[in-house]
């Protein structure tokens, strides 16, 4: 099987980068709604991270809230990176392979789209971003269109060659519970009759 991030490196030279940004931003526009909501009642400012930000459309979104005192987005397909800083040289983008990639900073909301499940373990990364990745009351928001009930999704590692982890919706929810998340909400954003639409889950870092 390929590497997930040979596969989107190839996506980014090809220009399909920008298809993803159309596709996704319905839920991921959800997401942050939802999100933001949550982590401006916790102060007046925030710092924002995005795990496998592609070609850093959600970085640009989110940098532009006028509470967003920073703006980072990871990635591990080099040509994804470089499209992003070409565009922006306001925030900042990191080449980095997960789950390996450690912080530079605690963040106060951490988004991810369409990233985890193509890691052989997702809970770990779970795991770290709430260990790891958020700051004291920090929020996190991700969504995944690859789950059980999904059933056109199901196709997608062959199709792609590529890993992809699959879990039900139950079972993601019971992961963020058991790394430690609370307040943990999930729904299924930017659903109609005929798509299932993305399940998109929310949790707070729990206090220790
Ligand atoms: C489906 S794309 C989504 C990109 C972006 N979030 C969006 O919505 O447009 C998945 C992204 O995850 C990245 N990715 C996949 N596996 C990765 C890994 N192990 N480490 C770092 N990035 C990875 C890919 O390079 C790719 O840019």
């Amino acid at each position: 099987m390929k590497q997930a991030t040979d596969v989107f490196n190839d996506w980014a030279h090809r220009g399909k980068d920008e298809g993803m940004e159309r596709g996704h931003g319905p839920s991921v526009r959800e997401m942050l709604d939802a999100a933001l909501e949550r982590v401006l009642s916790e102060g007046d400012s925030f710092s924002f991270a995005d795990l496998g930000c592609g070609n850093g459309w959600v970085v640009r979104l989110a940098g532009q809230h006028e509470q967003c005192q920073k703006a980072d987005g990871f990635d591990g397909a080099e040509h994804m990176i470089e499209k992003a800083k070409a565009t922006d040289s306001t925030n900042g983008y990191h080449l980095a392979v997960f789950p390996q990639t450690k912080p530079p900073q605690q963040y106060d909301l951490i988004h991810s789209m369409e990233f985890i499940y193509y890691l052989h373990d997702p809970k770990q990364m779970l795991h770290s971003i709430h260990d790891d990745w958020l700051s004291e009351n920090g929020w996190a928001v991700i969504g995944i269109d690859h789950y059980e009930e999904h059933e056109e999704s199901l196709g997608w590692p062959e199709a792609l060659d590529v890993h992809m982890s699959t879990f039900s919706e139950a079972e993601w929810i019971q992961m963020w519970k058991d790394v430690g998340f609370t307040e943990v909400h999930a729904w299924r954003a930017n659903a109609s009759s005929d798509k299932p639409g993305t399940l998109a889950i929310l949790g707070k870092k729990s206090q220790h």
